[in-house]
């Protein structure tokens, strides 16, 4: 083993911020990734000088909301404000993980198909003002897929090449299918759809309010706990609308909330949105006209653009990470709906050459494991702890000798082109 200090492995996404140390099987902290800044303005005009230094993140930007103004340094997956993730890295270094960045080598994570310029920002952040000895950023979906080949719930893959398939990284602000064969990304098969779970949070939010009064200030927060705690994947609306209204009791589930201010109670009822919202991955027309491809067809395309030989692969090994992938039998209908496309395919393939080809089965596979919530977090956690991570990290020496454009690509880590 090495004598280093554990790497530090900080994973920003868009809703939640994963971060701890490498070895882990669980990030030690997890916090909104919001920031809560001081205005001055908003008051008096006149500045301290202090106002870089006066800030809050996580939980507790948002127990500063009424005299600070709070945002996310984060949009879509990708870092949207660079001040303000340089404070929101600083607070998860110093206040959370309680560590020396110079002791410790940093994984970071990035959205795929992430530029090589916003990689060279933050090998600047990192080697500039934190003085971190070394950096690895590592692409999400691979971490993903990484974490899945040591903790599985479903196997039956015969003859799997180390590290393929095709990776579904569902989180808060987006949803990317991501093929990698033999470790190597096939960035030019990507696709992303701009539904994740704000877009699920917001579609119940709006179906709550045509028939329940919920205060206002509440109905984000209990959305979510709702989206959270009662959601699951149906496999056929209109059977399940029937179920709803033959036995409404058995379905419905009431929520009760509290307002914090006079201890007040309010309650409403869930009903159909407990089906209906996660059915917008599956049916994206019911949420949005503008983007209206269901993420099984989606997928399919994903997998149809690849190269011919890794195909059935990718098929086989379709892996899930992030917090919107959690929905009751999302794996089993995401494969239902799949294996209808990839079978009809060959049906048709079939016929038109006569029934004289028979094609062979595809086996469509879909992977639920233990540690889909955090993956990515996981992952890059046992990247990171392996000696192979100390050689192949951009140190402080290269940053310093070349510069930032070290960072624009990243090494290869087991086996793995990120
Ligand atoms: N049990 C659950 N069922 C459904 N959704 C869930 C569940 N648990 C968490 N979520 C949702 O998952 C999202 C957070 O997931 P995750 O932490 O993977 O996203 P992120 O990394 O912050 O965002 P992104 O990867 O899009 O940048 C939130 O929208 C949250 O409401
Ligand atoms: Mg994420």
């Amino acid at each position: 083993m090495n004598d280093h200090l554990p790497a530090a492995v900080i994973d920003v996404g868009t809703g939640y911020t994963k971060m701890g140390f490498a070895g882990s099987v669980l990030p030690s902290y997890i916090v909104p990734s919001s920031i809560a800044k001081y205005y001055p303005q908003r008051q008096t005009n006149i500045f301290n000088g202090l106002e870089d230094l006066d800030f809050y993140i996580g939980k507790e930007a948002y127990s500063h909301s009424l005299r600070y103004s709070v945002s996310s340094p984060m949009k879509h997956g990708q870092i949207e404000n660079w001040d303000d993730i340089e404070h929101f890295w600083e607070h998860c270094i110093f206040r959370y993980l309680r560590c020396e960045p110079e002791d410790h080598h940093f994984l970071l994570t990035e959205p795929p198909l992430n530029t090589p310029e916003n990689r060279e920002f933050t090998a600047e952040i990192m080697f500039e003002s934190f003085n971190v000895p070394g950096l690895y950023i590592g692409v999400q979906a691979v971490l993903a897929l990484a974490a899945s080949f040591v903790s599985k719930k479903t196997s039956g893959q015969k003859d799997q090449p180390r590290l393929t398939g095709t990776v579904i990284d569902s989180g808060a602000g987006v949803t990317h299918v991501i093929p990698v064969a033999d470790g190597y990304v096939i960035g030019s098969c990507i696709k992303h759809i701009p539904i994740a779970g704000k877009d699920i949070t917001s579609f119940i939010q709006k179906l709550l309010r045509e028939h329940e009064r919920i205060p206002p200030k509440y109905a984000l927060e209990s959305a979510k706990y709702c989206k959270e705690s009662y959601c699951y994947v149906c496999p056929d609306l209109a059977k399940e609308f029937g179920k709803y209204e033959k036995d409404p009791q058995t379905w419905i589930k009431t929520y009760e909330g509290v307002i914090h201010k006079t201890n007040r109670k309010f309650t409403f009822e869930m009903g159909y949105e407990r089906f209906l919202a996660p059915e917008i991955f599956f049916n994206p027309q019911l949420f949005s006209s503008d983007f209206v491809t269901p993420l099984p067809t989606l997928v399919d395309q994903v997998i149809q653009n690849s190269p011919i030989d890794v195909r059935r692969h990718l098929y086989n090994n379709i892996v899930l990470s992030g917090g919107s992938t959690l929905y009751k039998n999302f794996d089993k209908r995401l494969k239902r709906d799949l294996k209808r496309r990839v079978n009809s395919r060959l049906k048709r393939s079939e016929m038109l050459s006569g029934g004289r080809i028979k094609p062979k089965p595809i086996d469509v596979n879909v992977i639920s494991h233990n540690m889909q919530k955090y993956a990515v977090w996981f992952g890059g956690s046992m990247m990171a702890s392996t000696s192979e991570f100390y050689q192949v990290c951009h140190t402080k020496e290269q940053y310093d000798e070349i510069g930032p454009s070290i960072a624009r690509h990243n090494p290869v880590l087991g086996g793995i082109t990120m």
